[in-house]
C-alpha cells in the first residue's frame, strides 16, 4: 500500500493532539498521523504530472483542507483563532481576520460591514477597484473626494483632510463610511490621527486601505490601526513575504463595528475551500515578525532605502520622487533625465531587474521581507550605466485627470440592468455597466453608472466597453 507522501516532520507527533501553535504544525501532526486521505483534495498529497511543479512535493503535502487539526476560516475555534489573536496581539487590533482572498476582498468585506441602512460611501479618486466592487456588492452610491496631486511628477499623493471634512460633512449622516488610501501606490501616508478624528465627530466608520503598508511599526499618527481607524486592511503579499492573495481584515480598538459582523461580510466572499498553502504562509509571516519585533521589517527596509539613495547620488541624471507629506520607504519612484519611464522599465527588466510599474513619468520599485542589500547594489550599479537618449533637464508637468464623470445610475444599478458591447467611441456619452480600472494600480478611470467622456480616449482601454442599453443620457436624473 502507498502511503501519503510525509513531511520530513520537524518535531512531529504520531498522536493527533490539539496542542499545535502553529498552522505549520498542526498540518505536520496530521500528515504523520494519517495512513489514507478520504478527503479532498484530491492529489492526496502525490502530485500529478511529473514536471518541475510536481517536484515541488511539500507543497501539495501542506495542500490540505478542514480537519480536526487544522480547524476552519469561517468560523475559527482552534489554530486559525489562536493565528488571528497573535495577529491582533501584533498590531494592537480589537481583532483581526485572515483573507485567502487578497486585500480586495477584505476591502469588499470592510464595506459591506458597514453598509446596512446606508445610501453612500466617501472614496478618494485613488481608491483601489476592489471599492467599487464594493459599490456594485452594497449598492452604495460613490461620493468621490480628490487627494492632493503631484503634476510633477504624475500620481496622486496624500489626503487633503480639507476636501474630505468638506465631503464627509456634506453627507454625513447618509455615509455608510469612509476610504482613504494610505500609502498610496507611491508610498505617500496621510494623517490618518487627523482625518479619524473628523470621522469620529461625523459619525462615520474610516476605512484605511494599508494594502501597501504592512510592514510599516504600528505607531504615530500616520498609520491606520495607531492612529485609531476603525477597520485597516493589510496585504501580506505585497511588502511581507506572505503568499500572493493573503491579507488581513483588522477592526481598530474604538471601532463601533460588531466582530461577527465583519466576519460574515467576509465569509459572504469566501470559498468553501480556503487554501492551508495560503493560511501556513500567513502563520509562518506572522511567526517571523513576532520573533523578529515589530520595528525589524520597518528598520531593514529604511536601511534598504537610504542604501540606495546613497548608491544613487553620484548616477547622473537620476531623480527619485520625495513625499511632501509622510514617505514610505518601501516604495521607491524614479525617472533618469531624458528616459521615458516606459524605456526606463523596459532597460531594467532587459538587465534582468523587473520593476512593479511604470508610474506616472516614474517607475516603481518596491521593497519587501525577501529584499537585501545585494538587489540594491545590482539595482544601483545598472541604473550607472543606463544611458538616457535626450539630455534633457526638466519634466513636464502632468495634470490630473478631469472631475469624475457624472454618475447616472448607482454602480449597482448600471452592473445589473440589461447591457451591451460598443466600441469605445461609440460607446461614449452611454452609461458604463462596468468598471475600467487599469492595472496597475488599479484605480478606476471609469464606474459603473457613469456617462461614459470623450476623454476616455486618452486611456489605452479595450476596444469595446459594456454600456447599459437604451439608457441615453438625460442630462439629469
Ligand atoms: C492600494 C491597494 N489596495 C488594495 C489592493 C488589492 O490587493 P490584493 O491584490 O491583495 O487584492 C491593491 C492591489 O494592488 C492596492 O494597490
Amino acid at each position: 500500500m502507498t502511503h501519503k507522501a510525509t513531511l520530513p516532520s520537524p518535531g512531529s507527533s504520531a498522536t493527533q493532539s490539539n496542542s499545535a501553535h502553529f498552522l505549520a504544525d498542526a498540518i505536520v501532526d496530521h500528515c504523520s498521523h494519517e495512513k489514507a486521505s478520504f478527503h479532498t483534495p484530491g492529489h492526496k498529497g502525490r502530485p500529478a504530472g511529473g514536471g518541475a511543479f510536481a517536484q515541488a512535493q511539500e507543497i501539495f503535502t501542506f495542500d490540505v483542507t478542514e480537519l480536526p487539526l487544522t480547524d476552519e476560516l469561517s468560523c475559527p475555534s482552534a489554530v486559525l483563532f489562536e493565528l488571528e489573536k497573535r495577529i491582533a496581539a501584533l498590531w494592537h487590533a480589537r481583532h483581526s481576520l485572515l483573507s485567502v482572498n487578497g486585500a480586495s476582498g477584505a476591502l469588499i468585506a470592510a464595506v459591506l460591514a458597514c453598509t446596512p441602512s446606508k445610501q453612500k460611501l466617501l472614496i478618494p479618486r485613488n481608491c483601489h477597484r476592489s471599492i467599487i466592487q464594493a459599490l456594485v456588492l452594497s449598492g452604495l452610491e460613490p461620493i468621490w473626494y480628490e487627494p492632493n496631486w503631484s503634476s510633477c511628477w504624475g500620481f496622486w499623493t496624500d489626503v487633503n483632510p480639507a476636501s474630505f471634512s468638506a465631503a464627509l460633512f456634506e453627507h454625513g449622516q447618509q455615509l455608510a463610511a469612509a476610504v482613504v488610501v494610505s500609502p498610496t501606490y507611491a508610498g505617500d501616508t496621510s494623517n490618518i490621527e487627523q482625518l479619524s478624528n473628523l470621522c469620529r465627530q461625523a459619525s462615520v466608520p474610516l476605512i484605511v486601505d494599508e494594502a501597501h503598508g504592512a510592514h510599516m511599526a504600528s505607531t504615530g499618527t500616520r498609520t491606520g490601526l495607531a492612529a485609531g481607524a476603525d477597520l485597516v486592511v493589510h496585504s501580506l503579499h505585497k511588502t511581507l513575504g506572505a503568499l500572493t492573495q493573503t491579507a488581513i481584515l483588522h477592526i481598530g480598538t474604538g471601532a463601533q463595528i460588531e466582530t461577527g459582523a465583519v466576519r460574515s461580510a467576509l465569509n459572504l466572499l469566501l470559498t468553501s475551500s480556503p487554501s492551508y498553502l495560503l493560511l501556513t504562509s500567513i502563520d509562518e509571516t506572522i511567526r517571523q515578525m513576532e520573533a523578529d519585533g515589530s520595528l525589524s521589517l520597518q528598520t531593514k527596509i529604511s536601511e534598504l532605502n537610504l542604501q540606495l539613495l546613497k548608491l544613487l547620488a553620484p548616477a547622473r541624471g537620476v531623480e527619485t520622487y520625495v513625499s511632501a507629506g509622510g514617505s514610505d520607504p518601501a516604495h521607491i519612484v524614479l525617472r533618469i533625465k531624458g528616459l521615458p519611464a516606459k524605456d526606463l522599465f523596459l532597460q531594467l527588466c532587459q538587465k534582468g531587474i523587473y520593476p512593479e510599474a511604470v508610474l506616472g513619468s516614474g517607475v516603481l520599485l518596491l521593497l519587501g521581507q525577501g529584499s537585501t542589500a545585494c538587489d540594491i547594489e545590482f539595482l544601483a550599479a545598472v541604473l550607472e550605466q543606463l544611458e538616457s537618449p535626450v539630455a534633457r533637464t526638466y519634466w513636464p508637468t502632468i495634470l490630473p485627470p478631469p472631475p469624475a464623470a457624472p454618475q447616472i445610475l448607482t454602480p449597482r444599478q448600471a452592473a445589473f440592468e440589461p447591457s451591451e458591447m460598443l466600441p469605445v467611441a461609440a460607446a461614449i456619452g452611454r452609461i458604463a455597466a462596468d468598471c475600467f480600472a487599469p492595472c496597475p494600480p488599479g484605480t478606476p478611470v471609469l464606474v459603473p453608472g457613469q456617462a461614459i467622456p470623450p476623454e476616455i480616449l486618452s486611456f489605452s482601454c479595450p476596444p469595446a466597453l459594456r454600456v447599459v442599453i437604451e439608457s441615453p443620457i438625460q442630462g439629469e436624473n
